[in-house]
């Protein structure tokens, strides 16, 4: 479990590659999914990817992430909006890295806000597919302390 890296995404990212590419690019979730198993086999990590559209499954994912390594999340909308992540984050005491395919900054205002921020270890956005990548770099040095 210490050795597992959990990659969480929230609602919308299954219809990556064809969702606004112009904004999030032309990969699809099954590249996202390689890339990042790619990056846990160079470090030794087994991964568990897992996208859902709702968020009660998204809490439940969080919970079922105890005991692991850490989090990679992309809450997607529920990100601006959720409270029960935040609370979810919270619970489980894991380290969370925040991940982002666009610069959330860089569009419309209620994007700038996130409820994951305070309490993920850190943040990554506006770097497309590279940045689930650079998260499990991060996880993979992180230790598995709490966050
Ligand atoms: C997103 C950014 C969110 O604002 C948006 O709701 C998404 C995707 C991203 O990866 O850039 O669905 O999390």
């Amino acid at each position: 479990m210490p050795d597992t890296v959990h990659v969480l995404n929230g609602p919308n990212l299954n219809l990556l590659g064809t969702r606004e590419p112009e904004v999030y690019g032309r990969a699809t979730l099954a590249d996202v999914e390689a890339a990042c198993r790619a990056a846990c086999e160079r470090h030794g990590l087994e991964l568990v990817f897992r996208q859902s559209n709702h968020e009660g499954d998204l809490v439940t994912f969080l919970q079922e992430a105890r005991g692991s390594r850490g989090v990679v999340l992309n809450a997607a909308a529920y990100t601006h909006t959720s409270v029960a992540l935040a609370d979810a984050i919270k619970a489980v005491g894991l380290i969370v890295v925040e991940v982002h395919l666009s610069n959330v900054f860089a569009r419309e205002a209620f994007r700038h806000h996130s409820y994951i921020s305070p309490v993920a270890r850190g943040v990554i956005c506006g770097l497309g597919i590279d940045g689930y990548r650079l998260a499990i770099d991060a996880l993979a040095t992180a230790g598995g302390t709490i966050s």
